[in-house]
């Protein structure tokens, strides 16, 4: 019996990016399975393959977010940068005291890659397609001089 409910991926938390969304779903994803790992003991091997796809799956899905990013120059992402940033490191740093010895993760550590998944998806992750959809212009139909 689970000690809370296990995240599940909801369709409120879509950006409108299908490549986004669903790398984000494979996040939700892999941190549910971390959350049964901890929750029913599933022991280090299962519990170091978690933490070895959040650490590497991160850095996938972050640099697909700032290659888009990048593609806006005149977009400041610096903000959002600096918090997927601070995110790897502690991934980072978790995985190296898994290495060390540290195989009983801390209900808390838990929680608080829940709340940083999903206030940085509903928050810094939305607003950034919101905003770059607001600053593409709409493509003009190259037929419309014809329709006369
Ligand atoms: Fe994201
Ligand atoms: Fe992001």
């Amino acid at each position: 019996m689970p000690k809370r409910p296990h995240i599940i991926w909801e369709s409120e938390w879509s950006t409108g990016h299908q490549e986004i969304d669903r790398q984000h779903q494979t996040l939700v994803e892999s941190l549910h399975r971390l959350q049964v790992a901890v929750d029913e003991g599933r022991g280090d091997e299962e519990l170091g393959w978690c933490l070895s796809f959040l650490k590497a799956y991160s850095r996938v899905h972050f640099r697909t977010e700032e290659t888009l990013m990048a593609a806006f120059p005149e977009y400041d992402g610096t903000d959002h940068i600096a918090a997927h940033q601070r995110l790897l490191n502690q991934v980072d740093d978790l995985f190296r005291r898994f290495l060390m010895g540290e195989t009983q993760l801390p209900e808390s550590t838990l929680e608080t890659l829940e709340t940083w998944l999903l206030d940085h998806i509903q928050g810094a992750d939305q607003a950034l397609l919101r905003d770059l959809r607001a600053s593409v212009s709409p493509i003009p139909d190259p037929t419309a001089h014809t329709a006369k």
